[in-house]
């Protein structure tokens, strides 16, 4: 091999190695996305201002809503499995659970003659909490997770609307239904007032949007 032939080959090689590289640089200026080092967007502020309880994460809609379109026919087909061990009627008897005749605001294990576990007399927080809307939607979706240690043997409603449904049946279980709740107006979707989520959220100013990095410089 003589010298040239030797120099055409390393010519050749350098040659490949200048367009892979270059290739390397041209694509990453075109494809980089920095992270910039402060978000344009301020995603904290849209959560509620302090002192707001933390929304359950996993609920998706306020029972409000869900009561809203709920249909409480459909609902007394539901109540058939609560039947099994809870009676509807006015002054019906007390089975497995307690008569739940005007259960909606009735007041946590006050129902006469029924002898309430540990963990719903607890919950009860000695007759001061009631069975509202909401109390009734989260026990209704998982009653051991909502009220620890409670005697229901009732694995729960999962669905959105069978839940509405049957408490939507519950709330005409009474000489005087008690009102619907508005829609809308649940107090945990409301911002904390003084708090101003739209203006939050705007890009800080003086932060303009991230440039594409410019290539780096050839080492
Ligand atoms: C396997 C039996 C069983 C089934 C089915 C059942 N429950 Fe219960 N329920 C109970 C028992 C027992 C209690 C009392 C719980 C305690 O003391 O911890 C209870 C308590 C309750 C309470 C609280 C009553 C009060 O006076 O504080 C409500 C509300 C309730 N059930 C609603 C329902 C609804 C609605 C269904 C149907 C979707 C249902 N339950 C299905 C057994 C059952």
């Amino acid at each position: 091999m003589d010298s040239s032939e030797v120099n055409k080959l390393l010519g050749g090689f350098l040659g490949t190695c200048f367009i892979v590289f270059s290739i390397g640089l041209v694509s990453d200026g075109l494809f980089a996305s920095p992270t910039p080092e402060k978000p344009g967007f301020a995603i904290e502020a849209q959560e509620p201002a302090e002192g707001g309880p933390a929304a359950p994460a996993a609920e998706a809609k306020p029972i409000a809503d869900l009561l809203a379109t709920a249909n409480a026919e459909a609902g007394a087909a539901i109540f058939k499995k609560c039947q099994a061990c809870h009676s509807g009627e006015k002054g019906g008897p007390n089975k497995v659970g307690p008569d739940l005749w005007d259960i909606v605001d009735r007041p946590v294990a006050e129902h006469e003659g029924f002898a309430y576990s540990a963990g719903m007399k607890d919950f009860s927080k000695g007759g001061q909490e009631h069975w509202t809307y909401d109390n009734l939607n989260h026990f209704i979706t998982s009653p051991k997770k909502f009220v620890k240690g409670t005697a229901m043997g009732f694995a729960g409603l999962p669905k959105d609307e069978d839940r509405a449904n049957v408490i939507a049946y519950l709330r005409t279980l009474s000489d005087n239904p008690k009102p619907l709740p508005q829609p809308g107006a649940s107090a945990e979707a409301k911002p904390a007032e003084g708090a101003k989520p739209a203006e939050a959220a705007k890009p800080a100013e003086g932060a303009a949007p991230a440039k594409p990095a410019a290539p780096a410089p050839a080492q």
